[in-house]
């Protein structure tokens, strides 16, 4: 993870999914741009060409951190966090997560140099139709849709597996969950959860999950 704020990502290494399976299944280096620029006093950014606001993270710096560390461009996908890439899903989130290893690139100001998207990444993920100020939050949200794919990052094997957008589901939302009391404020449980009749239970769901899903 190269980061202008590596300390922003303190708090998630202590919790899970992360928290889990760090040592394990998963390592998290996180790396800040600035420990290898060329430029002095850890300059990173620089004026837009053509004018305008703000500053915009250089080629040279982040090509440089990213040959510091693995000698040259990494033989593993590197993914560039901006809204302009491509829209985060489940479905999107299972194919980074099948990857023996990623390297995520983000930015603050006035985001990327366009040629660190076009030759350094190869990928350009955008966590949604909004803009954020840097990019640790959109990593912070890919990693954790990541670790929690990972075996051993959630206390049950099987919460993972039933869950909105997953397979099981056929893609669609999870069905309604409750616990106890059974009745608060006269708002009840539905009768069959509390029926121990798993057959029934089971289908209730399914029915439940299809009705949340459509359109
Ligand atoms: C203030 S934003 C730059 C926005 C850019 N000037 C634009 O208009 O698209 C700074 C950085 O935050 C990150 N960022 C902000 N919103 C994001 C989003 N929705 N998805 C992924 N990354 C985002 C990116 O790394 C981006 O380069």
């Amino acid at each position: 993870m190269f980061t202008l704020v590596p300390h922003a990502f303190g708090w998630m290494t202590e919790q899970r999914p992360i928290a889990a399976v760090l040592g394990g299944e998963l390592e998290l280096r996180l790396l800040n741009y600035r420990d290898w620029t060329p430029l002095r006093a850890g300059q990173v950014d620089d004026e837009p060409y053509g004018g305008g606001a703000g500053m915009v993270l250089r080629v040279d710096t982040v090509a440089a951190a990213l040959d510091a560390v693995y000698g040259g461009q990494p033989d593993h996908r590197v993914v560039a966090l901006t809204p302009s890439g491509r829209p985060l899903t489940q479905e999107v989130v299972e194919e980074l997560a099948a990857e023996e290893a990623l390297t995520l690139l983000s930015a603050r100001f006035e985001g990327f140099d366009e040629r660190i998207v076009e030759h350094l990444a190869t990928d350009a993920i955008s966590i949604g139709p909004y803009v954020l100020s840097g990019g640790e939050l959109p990593a912070m949200v890919l990693l954790d849709a990541i670790a929690r794919r990972l075996p051993g990052a959630l206390g049950s094997e099987k919460s993972g597996l039933v869950e909105s957008f997953s397979r099981e589901l056929e893609g669609g939302l999870e069905y309604p969950q409750y616990t106890r009391p059974a009745e608060f404020r006269g708002w009840n449980v539905p009768d069959v959860l509390l029926s121990g009749n798993h057959g029934r239970i089971e289908e209730w769901r399914r029915e439940q999950s299809r009705l949340r899903s459509v359109g």
